[in-house]
């Protein structure tokens, strides 16, 4: 195979294995070094299989010692990761053993060590580089493991399921034996060994049964598992009542590690977790952080069922269980926000929830859909599965999941749901299945839905409307379409598309909807308009005979992950800002409002003109800043501006300097013409009494830190003394990080000394100084250039490339979040992520795919910027060589 052209790997060619393997036992000996495992499997041929047909197990890495087949030394040749035996007959035992050295290994797949300790991650194809196996989804065994290790170096040994054996062994090791009762696919087996200790806790489930809950962390991280915990008990107990769906083994385990390359891993009853998504308290976890970690451990926790009772067929199935598993986590979010305050405080936390998970698709996944990595949620084919778990497999997979919610109801899924088990608990399947599970248990045809799994790009819905006001009746026409430049073979065929609508009067109110066919009872104030055909017209009827034009709301709750087209004027936008029933698209409203006036401003400074920002908008937004009737959490993301990248997006070519430059300009002029609501909002939301991570709190801080921002632009010092002290005063990290951030902004020795004390104060908490380097390399240029700071922050004796998350925090930081430092006209930045590109693909190809990324998007630029990104494209084409960078380097410059 050459280098050069990569194997690609088709959905049409998958086949069913010629064997399957029962059981595994697993007998590991642990050194880091060189760790043997000896794997002895039950094996079957297949029924119609050939009985010449090779057995073929997939092995990467991995020094081959001896291999018996019903306990007599075999015939085995192992060339090109196969291990090929000719077994001859329908049903033996094979032994493998094999070592490897986990210390050497870099890449945080398979087996490997951090800082001491043993861990394994195999989703979606590292088990191969522990033992030899038909590694993939669709060979489902039941699993017994024997750890053995040094006693003193590695207390503690873990496996997925029961604990069932344990005891001394000669020369100070041990062992520990873990059978696992549900037969399951090999990316799901995991070990951990090593010195850590655990919080514990004995609850019981709904039907009376105990179940033993541990977050494994090292000693020093104990404090910070509460939330986890109880994060974990709150999932446990979600999925029970809202989907009937009971944890299914004794104990259940979360063990943090901080060399991780994702966030986390829902191994059976061994969940694998980032620190980043465990560890938690008030001094060093931010409200963000808190929250991350409820949704990931429930994510987890979820995949039990979704993932892990049920599995994937193979990997172009990965949406099964992640889009459905996104959207059990987003539900699972919107659940524990609404459950503290009143009724309106319940709707607004939801609401809010949806508005971050909307901002991030649209930021990430409709950028990802419109690139050369444009995929349907259910690809057809890949280089490197490693780089499909994407945007679009996760969060518009989970969209998808979400549709058939918005169509059937909640009481309709469930039931779907529960078909879903009742016909696939113990199966691979495939995401069909889950389609017709849908449509079975409710009656549907959901033949025209299959579109959404295998059509890439982001959908978009022309709107247009017509009010006949003597009549009462009014019309709208719906168009689907994908863009021109759709960068995608796949099919562009009309989809269903649920399409939620409400009316507004002159007054604000909504009106009720009744389509023309429909009796009066029908009537409500929001409709879910389903779209099948490429145009369709609906007529809503009975309106108040010569009303005033009625403002249409649409998209509510962004029921659909499509693209509106709708000519609002501005007018129109503050008004459905100010009144729009529907929480979301009075967000949605001011987002519209503030992107529009920014990309004017982005282009006209573009052009090298003078930009002005309308002061309708400055109006409009002023309306939300005094309106105390608003839940905190909610002002605050209608008054958080679209994000730099978001923008850059929506321009024809994009223009990072000039979309800073446009938006600084609107922060800054937002700050000035309402000074004095932002100082009112700064000091009317301090939290009184303990700190609590809860929804209404952190919604409370999040304002209060926004005015904070807004006044750090304003050109007087008081925002400095302000800043200064709540970061001395601060007894949450939430809050003094904001100040370290608003004192960065500003600038000048302040903001120097600052980054000192946070440094000295935190130097020995990982993951605070991760936010340290971040931060750093995401301020716009100033006095110094953000690239000088960066490259000599790679120099910090704190800086570790092996480290993900830390690379995460200096590399990614800079190149993905800071626009316009990073695409500075001299190619600097470019420079700097081609170097280091290829500086992780000698270590971890995926880490350093993920960076590859971040120039996939190059002919989307400006003219002037495309040249320094196509060179370094081709920089890093000629010196990678992983199979991730290649596919993603070659599909950016193809
Ligand atoms: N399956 C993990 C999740 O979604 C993600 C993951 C993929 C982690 C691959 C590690 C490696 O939760
Ligand atoms: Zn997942």
């Amino acid at each position: 195979m050459s280098d050069n052209a990569p194997t690609v790997i088709h959905r049409r060619d998958y086949m069913p294995p010629p064997y399957r393997i029962e059981t595994v036992d697993l007998h590991f000996d642990l050194d880091p070094h060189r760790t043997v495992v000896r794997n002895t499997m039950r094996i079957v041929r297949r029924d119609g299989v050939p009985a010449d047909t090779p057995l073929e197990l997939l092995g990467e890495g991995l020094q081959l010692e001896a291999v018996t087949l019903d306990g007599v030394a075999a015939e085995a040749s192992d060339a090109d990761g196969r291990l090929r035996v000719a077994a001859g007959r329908a049903s033996f035992e094979l032994t493998v053993t094999t070592h490897c050295d986990p210390a050497a290994n870099s890449s945080l797949m398979g087996l490997y060590v951090s800082n001491g300790n043993f861990f394994t991650q195999c989703e979606a194809e590292g088990f191969r580089k522990i033992t030899y196996f038909l590694d993939r989804p669709d060979v489902m065994a039941t699993y017994t493991v024997t750890l053995a290790a040094d006693k003193e170096a590695y207390p503690v040994l873990l496996s997925n399921g029961n604990l069932v054996e344990s005891g001394p062994l000669p020369d100070g090791r041990h062992y520990a034996k873990w059978v696992d009762p549900f037969a399951k696919p090999s990316y799901l087996f995991a070990l951990v060994a090593g010195k850590l200790v655990a919080l514990e806790e004995t609850i019981q489930i709904a039907d009376g049964t105990p179940k033993l809950l541990q977050v494994w962390v090292e000693p020093q991280d104990l404090p910070k598992t509460r939330h986890a915990m109880d994060s974990l008990i709150a999932s446990i107990r979600w999925d029970e009542r809202r989907y009937g769906l009971p944890l299914d083994l004794d104990r259940f385990m979360i063990v943090a590690v901080g060399d991780f390359n994702m966030g986390a891993m829902e191994n059976k009853g061994l969940n694998i977790f980032n620190t980043k998504y465990v560890l938690a308290d008030q001094q060093t976890a931010t409200d963000t952080d808190f929250a991350n970690v409820e949704a990931v451990v429930g994510h987890e926790y979820f995949h039990n069922w979704t993932g892990n009772r049920v599995t994937c067929r193979d990997w172009f199935q990965l949406s099964l269980k992640e889009g459905l598993t996104v959207f059990r986590d987003q539900e699972f979010s919107a659940d524990m926000a609404a459950g503290e305050g009143d009724a309106a405080q319940a709707a607004s936390a939801v609401a809010v929830k949806r508005i971050e998970d909307v901002r991030m698709l649209r930021q990430t996944q409709f950028a990802e859909d419109a690139g050369p990595m444009a995929h349907p949620v259910r690809p057809e084919s890949y280089a490197e599965i490693n780089n499909f778990y994407t945007v679009t497999v996760y969060e518009k997979g989970a969209e998808v999941v979400r549709m058939y919610q918005t169509l059937f109801g909640r009481d309709g899924f469930r039931r779907g749901m529960d078909l879903y088990f009742q016909r696939h608990d113990g199966q691979a399947v495939t995401c069909d299945d889950f389609r017709q599970a849908m449509a079975d248990a409710n009656g549907a045809d959901l033949a025209q839905f299959e579109r959404w799994y295998s059509q890439a790009g982001t959908p978009r819905v022309a709107v247009e409307t017509a009010y006949d006001a003597a009549a009462g009746r009014y019309r709208l026409t719906l168009r689907q379409h994908y863009a021109e430049d759709r960068r995608s073979d796949t099919p562009a065929d009309p989809l269903l598309i649920p399409f939620a609508v409400g009316l507004l009067d002159a007054a604000g109110r909504d009106l009720p909807l009744r389509l023309n066919d429909e009796p009066e009872s029908a009537a409500a104030t929001t409709r879910v308009l389903a779209l099948t055909g490429a145009e369709q017209t609906f007529e809503f009827v009975g309106l108040p005979i010569d009303g005033a034009t009625p403002t249409p709301s649409l998209l509510r709750h962004f029921s659909a992950p499509v693209i509106v087209d709708y000519e609002y004027d501005d007018a129109a936008l503050a008004f459905l800002l100010a009144h729009d029933s529907d929480a979301f698209n009075r967000w949605e409203a001011g987002q519209r409002l503030a992107t529009r006036a920014l990309l004017e401003m982005a282009q006209t400074l573009s052009a090298g003109g003078q930009a002005r920002l309308s002061e309708t908008v400055v109006d409009a937004f002023g309306k939300v800043l005094a309106d105390d009737t608003l839940a905190p959490a909610f002002r605050e993301q209608a008054l958080t501006l679209p994000s730099e990248t978001f923008l850059a997006e929506q321009m024809i070519e994009a223009d990072p300097g000039a979309v800073h430059a446009a938006r600084t300009q609107m922060r800054g002029r937002l700050a000035e013409a309402h000074a004095a609501l932002w100082q009112r909002i700064y000091e009317a939301h301090r939290t009184d009494g303990p700190y609590r991570p809860t929804a209404v709190d952190a919604g409370r801080r999040a304002l209060r830190n926004l005015a904070l921002g807004y006044l750090a632009e304003l050109p007087d010092a008081a925002a400095a003394t302000l800043a200064e002290t709540q970061y001395r005063e601060a007894d949450n990290m939430t809050d003094r990080f904001s100040a370290l951030g608003a004192l960065a902004r500003i600038g000048g020795t302040a903001a120097q000394d600052a980054l000192q004390d946070f440094y000295r104060r935190f130097e020995h908490e990982p993951l605070v100084i991760d936010k340290w380097f971040a931060l750093q390399a995401m301020q716009p240029d100033g006095a110094a250039r953000t690239i000088d700071t960066v490259r000599r922050l790679f120099t910090h004796p704190a800086f570790n490339l092996k480290n993900p998350n830390r690379a995460r925090s200096l590399i990614f930081s800079f190149c993905a979040g800071n626009p316009a430092a990073f695409h500075a006209a001299d190619a600097s930045g470019y420079a700097f992520w081609a170097e280091q590109v290829l500086a992780l693909d000698a270590l971890n190809p995926q880490v350093a795919a993920r960076l590859a990324r971040v120039l996939e998007r190059w002919r989307k630029y400006v003219p002037t910027l495309r040249d320094g990104m196509e060179a370094a494209l081709q920089r890093v084409m000629a010196g990678a060589r992983s199979r991730d960078v290649r596919e993603v380097v070659g599909k950016a410059l193809g």
